[in-house]
C-alpha cells in the first residue's frame, strides 16, 4: 500500500529526479539548521546552552511542550505499553527538563521502581522538582557525556530531545549503554533533520539526527534498534515529531 501511494506520487520522475530533490531538501534544511554546536568547543556548547534552559526558555519549556502535544501524546507511549514500564526496578530518566517524560514514568512505573533524573541544568532540575511535587524521584545534576553511575546500573531509560544538544550521539548513547544492564530497553526522542525539525533547531540551538545515522551510532555502541515508534498514524505519515525509538541493550 506504502509503495503503491510512493509510486503514485513520483509516477514519471526518475531515480536521479527523487535523489537530486532529496538532496536539495537536506541543503536546505542543514542550512536552515542552527550551526552553535558545529561552531564552538563542547565546553562553550555546554555552557551556552545551560543559559538557554536557565532563563525564559527555561522556564517556559513545560507549557511549550505542552502546546506542541509532546507531553499528552508522549503519555499515549506508557499508557498504551507501546514503551513498557511493568517490571522495571530502577529507571533512569535523562535531561529530565521539566520533567515531561518523568511525569509519566511516575504515573506508569510499578510503585516499588526506583527513578533517577538528572540534567546539565540546576535550574531545570528546581523546575522539574517544583512541578512534579514527589518526592519519588532521586535528582541529580551530570552531563550525558560523563555519568556518575557505576556500569550496569540501570534496567530501563527514558532520553526525551536530550542527544541533539550533543555534537555526536555516540557520546551519550555509550554512556547510556554502559549504565544499562543488558537487555535493559530505552526510549529515546530526538529532533530529526526534517524542515520542522531545523526549525526546532533554532530555538532550542541544538542540532539534528539523521535516522539512519543514528541507527548506526546506535548498533556501534552495542545498543540494538530495536523498534520506531510514532505518537499518532498522522506523525508516520508526515514524518513528524522527530525520532522516537527504543534502544536495547544488547545481551
Ligand atoms: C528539550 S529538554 C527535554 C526535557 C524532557 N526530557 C522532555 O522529554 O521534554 C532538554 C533538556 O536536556 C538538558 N541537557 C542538555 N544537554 C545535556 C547534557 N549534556 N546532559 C544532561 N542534560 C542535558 C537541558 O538542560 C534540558 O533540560
Amino acid at each position: 500500500m506504502k509503495s503503491e501511494h510512493f509510486v503514485e506520487r513520483h509516477a514519471g520522475r526518475s531515480a536521479s529526479q527523487l535523489e537530486s530533490a532529496s538532496t536539495r531538501k537536506k541543503v536546505v534544511n542543514r542550512l536552515l539548521e542552527d550551526d552553535l554546536i558545529r561552531r564552538v568547543s563542547y565546553d562553550q556548547y555546554r555552557q551556552e546552552i545551560r543559559q538557554v534552559y536557565a532563563g525564559t526558555r527555561g522556564a517556559i519549556l513545560a507549557v511549550c511542550s505542552l502546546l506542541s502535544l509532546h507531553v499528552p501524546l508522549g503519555e499515549r507511549l506508557f499508557r498504551e505499553r507501546r514503551f513498557d514500564l511493568r517490571g522495571r526496578r530502577n529507571i533512569l530518566d535523562v535531561g529530565s527538563g521539566a520533567g515531561q517524560l518523568v511525569q509519566h514514568v511516575l504515573k506508569y512505573a510499578d510503585p516499588e521502581a526506583r527513578i533517577t533524573c538528572f540534567d546539565l541544568s540546576h535550574q531545570m532540575l528546581l523546575r522539574a522538582r517544583q512541578r512534579l511535587r514527589s518526592t519519588r524521584p532521586r535528582f541529580l545534576a551530570a552531563d550525558l557525556s560523563r555519568l556518575p553511575f557505576p556500569d550496569a546500573s540501570f534496567d530501563c531509560v527514558t532520553c526525551g530531545y536530550v542527544l541533539e544538544h550533543l555534537p555526536d550521539a555516540r557520546l551519550g548513547l555509550a554512556e547510556l549503554s554502559r549504565v544499562m544492564m543488558p537487555g535493559a530497553p530505552m526510549l529515546v526522542l530526538t529532533t530529526e533533520d526534517t524542515f520542522s525539525g531545523a526549525c526546532t533547531s533554532r530555538v532550542w540551538r541544538c542540532r539534528t539526527y539523521n535516522r539512519r545515522e543514528l541507527a548506526e551510532a546506535c548498533r556501534e555502541v552495542g545498543l540494538q534498534w530495536h523498534k520506531e515508534l510514532w505518537f499518532s498514524p498522522i506523525h508516520k505519515l508526515l514524518r513528524a515529531g522527530g525520532i522516537c525509538v527504543e534502544m536495547v541493550k544488547r545481551g
